[in-house]
């Protein structure tokens, strides 16, 4: 399986919840839940920023359908940080400092600068595919966002859609940058990329989530336990993703190798919750 023929990457311009407080516990009255989502918001801006950069950089000599999908993917990781920016805002609002979460971010950004544009390329593409079965959890079972802020949960609804559309473009471009490459060459490179940033991913957001908790005066090892739980128990978006994140390990892997268009086939534009 390669990207679908068929497949349209449409950015959608949508803005969230300009005009409303948001409550500090915006996910059903739940610290340990809005923790968690905050911790992967932080990310976000400065990330997708980098998976832009990441990106473009291999443009040159791409196909022309495949310099038409990076042109739509910018589009579309623009606006989602533009909507993580105003999300972090108010989360800041609601009395949060995401100041020292943002600063492992930045130390991590500065780890990937040091490194060949290859290596940022191989993290991107590992990172995108992280993202992708993320958003498919998230769309796939409405409980994860069950109790959440409407516009917050649109806000991640609208990001999730986009990531499943935009999956493969890193990947593709990858296949591209990479072509002249044996394919155990290839392999070792995404492998050790992937063990790599979920390490990072997993320590970073479960010490941004603890650190937010710990503003609310939430500390010690029942809280941990709780984290643990919402995580991996119930609802469990990191067990849900599993399976897939293991897949990518596998030989002829391609992030459409699962075509979960279905999962945006009910997505409807939210513009009565814009602003
Ligand atoms: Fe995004
Ligand atoms: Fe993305």
């Amino acid at each position: 399986m390669t990207t679908p023929a068929d497949l349209v990457i449409h950015p959608r311009d949508e803005r969230f919840g300009r005009n409303d407080k948001l409550a500090r516990w915006w996910l059903a009255g739940d610290p340990v839940a809005t923790a968690f989502y905050n911790a992967l918001s932080v990310t976000f801006p400065k990330g997708e920023g980098f998976f832009i950069d990441s990106v473009r950089r291999f443009r040159d000599g791409a196909p022309p359908r495949l310099a038409g999908e990076i042109a739509a993917f910018t589009r579309q990781e623009v606006a989602h940080t533009r909507e993580h920016v105003a999300f972090n805002r108010r989360v800041t609002d609601a009395g949060y400092d995401i100041r020292p979460l943002e600063r492992r971010v930045d130390e991590r950004l500065a780890f990937a600068a040091s490194k060949p544009p290859i290596a940022s390329l191989a993290a991107t593409m590992a990172l995108e595919h992280f993202t992708a079965i993320l958003a498919h959890a998230l769309l796939a079972d409405p409980r994860h966002l069950a109790g959440a802020e409407p516009a917050a949960a649109a806000m991640w609804r609208w990001h999730a859609v986009e990531e499943i559309e935009h999956k493969g473009v890193a990947y593709d471009t990858w296949l591209h940058a990479t072509r002249g490459w044996t394919r155990i060459a290839r392999w070792t490179l995404k492998a050790r990329v992937m063990l790599l940033v979920t390490r990072n991913f997993l320590v970073d957001r479960s010490l941004g989530a603890a650190e937010l908790l710990r503003q609310d005066g939430l500390t010690g090892a029942r809280i941990w336990a709780r984290l643990a739980w919402f995580a991996l128990g119930k609802p469990g978006m990191m067990r849900c993703v599993l399976g897939a994140w293991a897949a990518f390990f596998l030989p002829g892997f391609h992030p459409w190798n699962e075509d979960d268009r279905a999962l945006l086939a009910n997505y409807s534009e939210p513009a009565a919750l814009t602003a």
